[in-house]
């Protein structure tokens, strides 16, 4: 690790605040804020919490969901246990574990979906970028068919192409949907929260996905060149979107 980075983490103030607090990641206090300004968990709510290790955001869920509610976090990393949750390891793109995740609920209807889903920092912007779009609209065409009417979805994403596609998509699906940077994100960092709220009922009739209404605002914005004949997707760009066979 190099110094700056030593120095920075050392005398960074809120995770000293989450420790003292109990949380066990700084980033409990970026769900409080969205909490606090936007009130998406309610007492009593199913919450799916994707890409949750090491439990911070879980912890503040529970908390606001009290003994009638239930979290599930999937996270490809081990998450020690919580009072009031229940943890899946895996990948969130793995159908098995997709399916793991449907049956954690136990037929509930899932009434807001948290994800601060992150790649591993590569150290490239823009592929760490184009990963994150990527992962985050996996987790919406997983998650939103899976959401209540009315329910509420936030997700962390990095700032870059595809996001205005993305926020296009979610507006079409939600009656509100806000642009967040918590006060307790790094001050350099490009990451953003959107926070969705009021999923409209048949998600506003929509039939496309998600994920194929970015590819196509990518290929209009030329960063993807999407060929009709043969559906497959090139990549122009730093744009990780898999190829389709
Ligand atoms: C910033 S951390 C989440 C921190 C968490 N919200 C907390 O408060 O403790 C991002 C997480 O996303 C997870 N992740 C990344 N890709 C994933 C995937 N495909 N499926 C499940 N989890 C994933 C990572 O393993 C990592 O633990």
């Amino acid at each position: 690790m190099s110094n700056r980075w030593y120095s920075e983490h050392r005398s960074d103030p809120w995770r000293r605040k989450a420790r003292q607090e109990g949380y066990r990641a700084r980033s409990a206090f970026k769900l409080k804020e969205i909490q606090e300004k936007f009130a998406p968990i309610r007492d009593g709510d199913a919450v799916l919490d994707v890409g949750c290790a090491p439990g911070g955001w879980s912890q503040v869920a529970c908390e606001l969901v009290g003994r009638d509610g239930i979290v599930v976090g999937v996270d490809l990393q081990t998450t020690s246990p919580i009072e009031g949750a229940h943890f899946i390891v895996g990948d969130i793109q793995d159908s098995l574990i997709q399916d793991s995740t449907r049956a954690a609920f136990q037929e509930r209807v899932i009434n807001t979906v948290i994800s601060d889903i992150s790649p591993e920092i590569s150290g490239r912007y823009d592929i760490d970028q184009a990963i994150s779009i990527d992962l985050v609209t996996m987790v919406c065409d997983f998650s939103l068919p899976l959401l209540n009417p009315g329910g509420a979805f936030i997700t962390k994403v990095f700032q870059g192409p595809g996001l205005d596609a993305l926020v296009k998509a979610l507006k079409r699906r939600f009656s509100k949907v806000h642009r967040f940077s918590p006060i307790s994100s790094r001050n350099a960092s490009s990451e953003i929260y959107l926070v969705c709220k009021n999923l409209k009922p048949h998600h506003g009739g929509l039939v496309q996905t998600v994920g194929d209404e970015i590819i196509d605002a990518l290929a209009r914005d030329g960063i993807v060149d999407h060929s009709d004949d043969d559906d497959d997707i090139v990549v122009k760009t730093g744009f990780s979107v898999h190829r389709r066979d």
